[in-house]
């Protein structure tokens, strides 16, 4: 097993007028070559202080950060930007896509940045573009497409620069639950046809059943990890209550746990 990403008691504090919040204690995760992991969590419980850390883009208080054989938590700003480009790919909740460029401009964007030739970034692009299914969108605007079509343009622009890990915080929190069972599809066939790891977060229990393992997060800490089996079982149970929703929509659906107050919050403010 090649381990893409590896995160060793990972603490972070944060200080703020109340005092000191405890985003994440003693953390640890392993993420290997094609394997998808969710983290799962009500809002505040850690997700993306924890994802920040993984991905090089906040410093732990404690603990270390290995991406690939490279510990980055050892590296200066500079180091460290370098490897993120070289080996990280990230997708946002609210895509970040510019608008006044095409979906295949976007996705060209980052490779522009890291000064890949023109020729290699046409391919790349072509490429990306076609692994999310809107190889016949590249000239289209973001305001052209569709919620769903623009996070696909999210995960091109992440894999175009073929990096070894995707790092995805809720990359579906804006999109209706049919919409985010397809992105989350396509993510997961992504990391299994690609060889990516991917670690990726959300707040919504349906989207559990794609991932390889699960990772429950709660007040900074992590209360369960579940394997292959467990998503298994969840997605049996989780195919019963689709097709008793009809339409599907994130209000309709009977929530497949009890909800925290938080989490009930939450999917109010979605249904909106
Ligand atoms: N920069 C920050 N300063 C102070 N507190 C923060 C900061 N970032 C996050 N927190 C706090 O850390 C906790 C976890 O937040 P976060 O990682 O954003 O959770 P999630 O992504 O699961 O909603 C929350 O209590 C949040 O208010
Ligand atoms: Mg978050």
């Amino acid at each position: 097993m090649t381990l893409a990403l590896r995160g060793e008691k990972l603490t972070r504090t944060f200080a703020s007028a109340a005092g000191e919040v405890h985003a994440c204690v003693d953390i640890d995760i392993e993420v290997a070559a094609g394997e998808l992991v969710v983290v799962r969590g009500a809002s505040g419980a850690g997700k993306t202080t924890l994802l920040n850390l993984l991905g090089g883009l906040d410093r732990p208080t404690s603990g270390k950060v290995w991406i690939g054989d490279v510990e980055a938590t050892a590296l200066d700003e500079d180091a460290l930007a370098e490897l993120r480009r070289e080996r990280l790919g990230f997708v946002f909740q609210s895509f970040g896509l510019i608008p006044i460029l095409s979906a295949a401009e976007n996705v060209e964007l980052p490779l522009r940045i890291v000064k890949t030739p023109p020729a290699e970034r046409e391919e790349r692009v072509a490429e990306a573009l076609r692994l999310v299914g809107l190889a016949d969108h590249a000239a289209q605007r973001p305001t052209e497409l569709s919620g769903g079509q623009q996070q696909r343009v999210g995960i091109a622009r992440a894999i175009a620069a073929r990096p070894h890990v995707l790092i995805a915080d809720e990359p579906t929190g804006q999109l209706d639950s049919r919409t985010a069972a397809t992105v989350m599809d396509l993510i997961s066939e992504l990391v299994h046809s690609q060889g990516l790891a991917a670690i990726v977060s959300t707040h919504d229990p349906l989207l559990v059943q794609r991932a390889d393992r699960v990772i429950e997060l709660h007040d900074g800490r992590v209360t369960s990890v579940a394997g292959a089996t467990a998503s298994v079982a969840e997605s049996a149970a989780v195919a019963e209550t689709d097709a008793a929703a009809e339409p599907a929509t994130v209000s309709e659906e009977p929530p497949h746990a009890p909800l925290t107050r938080a989490e009930a919050r939450e999917q109010r403010r979605s249904a909106d």
